[in-house]
């Protein structure tokens, strides 16, 4: 990929998420064409934030994005760069951007980036601890899936999903016969389970090297969130967690080497065994969901939207903000009751909880709270700040319950 010049600048854009992200490519100088649904299109053009929207149906879907350009004349030699800021469209941007020669990550680095089972399998042969996986296709083969990966328990997932959708951790023979019962054909991958609590490290990848890290904490392993579990995590400072951060820039240096990641915003999970190693779980080309991007940047400053606009342009990566030296920040989601919602808290008054530093509101009284399906189903979510990690989470569990127990909806409570 070569650095930019002046005219380098001109940016087609798969999908209108996240809107900080468009505004750090804005800040940058881009001329940004956006493909967006028709939902997304209107929001874009009232906010101003790209020069021209295209619609489709699916952003994500390359003969959409080709036919619609045509249909509205424009051709794809008026594109310095093709990417996505979305999972679904790291691929896509890159096949289109390698057909056109325009600047965007190599092919087989964004499918290093979506596929879990071709991921582990390239880290695994670098020698990167982390669980045994096999792919199958009909639910019945499920059984030599599991005996393949070293028998139960095991995880059960789509093998490019996302927010944990579909994901089913599975401990007996009972659990298998259920699932075989509830699911169609895949393909599925089963990984051999890994305990230890589930760290994220969030940050930036340049020329080859890790530029800017963040390591966090979920207050619960990310699949216990669809039971109802507490949905955050707190972000972790480096001169208290000298070791933990040590670990963790080994192993995203050595991810980003082995997939060939070069430039670009990571996401990676990882599970921290009791002697403080870490076991990878999956490695995402692209900012973390939750409000992981405000308490990565109140935390250490590291400003991952300019991050990731940086990377698309190639321009310099941006210095650190001004961060805190002393509390920690987390983020927490908030749920009502399922249901239609008939009153929750206001934005000012979750604002007005002790310890919470911002707050956003998804849903509206009338909308309705579905069950949990995927870790970023929620009615809003709240920015804490605390004076350690276990602070942090005492503050967001505080507020998660309290928004909950004050919530009403016309099923549930
Ligand atoms: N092999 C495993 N052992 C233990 N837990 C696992 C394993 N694989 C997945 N999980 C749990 O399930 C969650 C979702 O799985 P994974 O991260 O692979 O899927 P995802 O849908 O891409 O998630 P997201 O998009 O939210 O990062 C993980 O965050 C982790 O809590
Ligand atoms: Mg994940």
């Amino acid at each position: 990929m070569s650095d930019i010049g002046d005219d380098g600048n001109r940016v087609l854009l798969l999908g209108a998420k996240p809107e900080d992200s468009l505004t750090a490519l804005r800040d940058l100088g881009a001329r940004v064409t956006c493909v967006a649904t028709p939902r997304h299109a209107a929001a874009l053009r009232k906010h101003g934030l790209v020069d021209r929207v295209l619609v489709v149906e699916d952003p994500m879907d390359a003969e959409q994005v080709l036919l619609g350009l045509a249909r509205h004349g424009i051709g794809l030699d008026e594109f310095d760069v093709i990417t996505s800021a979305l999972e679904h469209g790291l691929v896509t941007a890159a096949v289109i951007g390698t057909s056109c020669g325009a600047r965007c990550l190599p092919v087989p680095v964004a499918v290093l980036l979506r596929d879990k089972h071709a991921q582990k399998t390239a880290l695994r042969r670098a020698g990167v601890p982390l669980a045994r996986s096999a792919v199958f296709v009909q639910p019945e083969e499920l059984t030599d899936a599991v005996a393949e990966v070293g028998g139960l328990p095991v995880v059960v997932k789509p093998p490019s999903g996302a927010g944990a959708q579909d994901t089913r951790a599975l401990r007996t023979d009972d659990d298998v016969a259920v699932w075989q019962k509830e699911h169609g054909a895949g393909p599925w991958v089963c990984e051999e389970f890994v305990s230890g609590d589930e760290l994220h490290l969030d940050g930036a990848v340049r020329d080859g090297k890790v530029v800017d890290v963040c390591v966090s904490r979920y207050f619960q392993n990310q699949i216990t969130a669809l039971d109802g579990a507490l949905n955050g995590s707190v972000a972790l400072q480096p001169a208290q967690d000298e070791a933990r951060y040590t670990r963790a820039r080994h192993l995203v240096q050595t991810t980003a080497d082995t997939l060939g990641f070069t430039d670009g915003v990571f996401h990676l999970e990882a599970f921290e065994q009791a002697d403080g190693s870490l076991v990878f779980g999956e490695c995402a080309g692209r900012i973390a969901g939750g409000r992981i991007d405000r308490t990565v940047l109140l935390t250490r400053g590291i400003d991952l939207h300019r991050h990731w606009a940086a990377s698309v342009l190639g321009a310099p990566a941006p210095a650190r903000a001004e961060a805190s030296d002393d509390d920690l920040f987390g983020w927490v989601t908030l749920n009502t009751p399922p249901g239609r919602v008939l009153s929750m808290p206001t934005l000012d008054e979750i604002r007005a909880r002790k310890g919470v530093v911002d707050a956003e509101l998804k849903l509206k009284v009338g909308s309705v709270m579905t069950r949990l399906q995927t870790t970023t189903t929620r009615a809003g979510r709240a920015v804490v700040r605390g004076t350690s990690a276990a602070d942090v989470e005492s503050v967001a569990a505080d507020v998660a319950a309290w928004f909950q127990q004050a919530a009403r909806s016309d099923t549930g409570s």
